[in-house]
């Protein structure tokens, strides 16, 4: 790994020490009410804030770098609030996932580019955590994680509502003529009722605990509410640590070891954690190196049961999680799951922090012996619909799916299947299985999370709740359903996706980890890719989203750009001119 500080003293110093032109100029711009001490021997310490308006989950970010920066200057720092690219899932068009990359790739940069020593992560929002811990991972100075944190419970009508989950749920209803529109609106206000980001165990939710479970936060803040002041108080003490991890020189490669994602892998099954984690986790590990594939996630996860019971695949929200012990509570109970090895920012062994937790609400973190779910790791399938893997989340889905065999409904595009899932002439039953393409990272482009698709509606009105669907694209962390998801290779990268059509068989067989159609594969190989589908995506593209399909991976291996696998470290061999 190159290397973060000089030999002899903190990296800002080469921009700072000595008396030359350049130095001169470094420090003079700089000043503006920094004392002289503040050149001389002080770690500068970059706070890389994603809070932005339009990122809502993550708006109060900026009082939570308040609190980073008083324990920096504690510490003896120099605190540097450093805006970063900032994604608001519900926000951005087509799809936050279009972005993560090029957030990590701008974050990645301006890390290198500046003068500071190490940094403060402040993320929430799904994708603003991964694509920090992205950068932090191929710049590779020390670097410490803020979850921001998620929001209160909703409440709507008595009932407790969780944002995201209770959408689709309500949604549904409206669809299916048991809500009018006026009381779904009305909803709206009861579901986000403060700062902080999806309260349910959806991608944000999941990637905080996991940025834990990894070893980059102080161990024990990760769920702690956005609006609970003991925020602020791990803010400060997480800005004080990043003084240490500089004089330390603890970087993310000490950290993020295979040990860590053996960990992170226990976790999100025990949590019952976004199915988005996976395409993350192996974005973050191939950054630094550290050799994790599919199968891993399958092998690890494998066996170790879900005990926290929130929405979607339970009945509590991420407020109930806290309250009844935060992660370090679940994280003791599959204690002999965890590799003992793996380190977190403060230089001690993961599990150590696990002796004083304590579980004060066994309805919310059960026990191994009454879990949520005896196996809830993702299954990671393969066959010939899906020769490089797709995954599904047994823990959202249905039993009775979870083998399945039915004829397939094809649709080429997302705009394909709105125009046609609610007709009354759609030849769908209950038994069919629906399949999406045209949504994977090259084809939509940016991998949308549509492949919980909604049912057809005259399936609604018979009270069918769930179907077997197929998909390249995502789908939302806060979703259910029995869906197979992130097929690779992907249909506008040549995927036998591309080739399905309505009428196959399509076989499902979660035990046996398989996803087939009912074809040979001679017949298969044969047959001409759909010109629909690949006519869904064949525009003309420039900027970013032309460099992101000439150059992004399939989900297997996490979807990143192929040309920012890897790390750069944090050297810059130039002078500023
Ligand atoms: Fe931001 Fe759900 S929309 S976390």
């Amino acid at each position: 790994m190159t290397q973060q500080t000089s030999a002899d003293g903190l990296r800002s110093a080469q921009w700072y020490g000595g008396d030359d032109r350049n130095a001169y100029i470094h420090r003079a711009w700089m000043r503006r009410g920094l004392p002289d001490d503040a050149f001389e021997d002080r770690p500068h310490i970059a706070i890389a804030n994603t809070a932005s308006d339009l990122t809502p989950c993550n708006r109060h970010l900026s009082d939570v770098a308040a609190s980073v920066r008083d324990g920096i200057l504690e510490a003896g720092g120099i605190p540097l609030e450093l805006p970063v690219v900032s994604l608001g899932e519900t926000q951005v068009r087509p799809t936050a996932m279009l972005w993560r990359n090029m957030a990590a790739m701008a974050t990645e940069e301006l890390l290198r580019a500046n003068p500071i020593d190490g940094v403060v992560l402040l993320g929430g929002c799904d994708k603003t955590i991964p694509s920090l811990l992205m950068a932090a991972g191929s710049v590779d100075l020390p670097a410490a994680v803020v979850p921001g944190g998620p929001m209160i419970t909703g409440s709507f009508r008595g009932d407790d509502i969780g944002c995201g989950t209770d959408v689709w749920r309500l949604s549904e209803e409206v669809r299916a003529g048991t809500m009018s529109a006026a009381e779904f609106r009305s909803s709206e206000s009861s579901m986000i009722r403060s700062r902080g980001h999806c309260n349910t165990m959806g991608t944000a939710s999941t990637m905080g605990l996991l940025a834990e479970a990894l070893g980059m936060t102080i161990p024990g803040v990760a769920g702690t509410p956005a609006p609970d002041s003991r925020l602020l108080v791990a803010a400060n003490a997480t800005g004080r640590l990043s003084v240490e991890l500089v004089k330390r020189r603890r970087t993310p490669s000490q950290v993020l070891t295979r040990a860590s994602f053996h960990n992170a892998i226990v976790t999100l099954a025990a949590i019952g954690g976004s199915s988005n984690a996976v395409v993350h986790l192996l974005a973050i590990a191939g950054r630094l190196g550290v050799p994790l594939t599919l199968d891993d996630l399958d092998r690890i996860g494998r066996g170790v049961p879900c005990l926290v019971d929130l929405q979607p695949a339970g009945r509590f929200l991420m407020d109930d999680l806290h309250r009844a012990g935060g992660l370090l509570a679940v994280l003791r109970e599959v204690r002999d799951l965890l590799d003992p090895t793996a380190m977190c920012i403060d230089g001690r062994p993961l599990v150590e922090h696990l002796d004083d937790a304590r579980v004060w609400d066994a309805d919310v973190i059960r026990s191994c012996g009454e879990p949520v779910l005896a196996d809830a790791g993702l299954a990671v399938l393969r066959g010939n619909l899906a020769p490089d893997g797709a995954i599904i989340k047994p823990a959202a889905a249905s039993p009775h799916l979870l083998q399945h065999r039915g004829r397939a409904l094809v649709f080429d595009s997302v705009e394909d299947f709105h125009t046609r899932i609610d007709d009354p002439d759609l030849d769908v039953d209950a038994d069919t299985v629906l399949v999406l393409r045209g949504c994977g990272p090259r084809g939509y482009p940016g991998m949308p999370e549509v492949a919980n698709m909604p049912l057809p509606a005259k399936l609604l009105e018979q009270g069918v709740r769930d179907m077997v669907r197929v998909c390249d694209g995502r789908m939302s962390g806060t979703a259910y359903g029995t869906v197979v998801l992130h097929v690779a290779p992907e249909a506008a990268a040549g995927g036998p996706l591309a080739r399905i059509r309505t009428g196959d068989v399509v076989v499902l067989d979660v035990a046996r980890r398989r996803i087939d159609i009912e074809l040979g594969d001679d017949e298969l190989a044969a047959r001409e890719p759909s010109a629909e589908a690949l006519a869904a995506y064949a525009r003309p593209l420039r900027g970013w989203e032309k460099l992101y399909v000439d150059h992004v991976l399939q989900a297997d291996t996490g979807a990143d750009l192929d040309f920012l696998l890897g790390s750069s470290g944090s050297v810059v061999s130039r002078e500023s001119h």
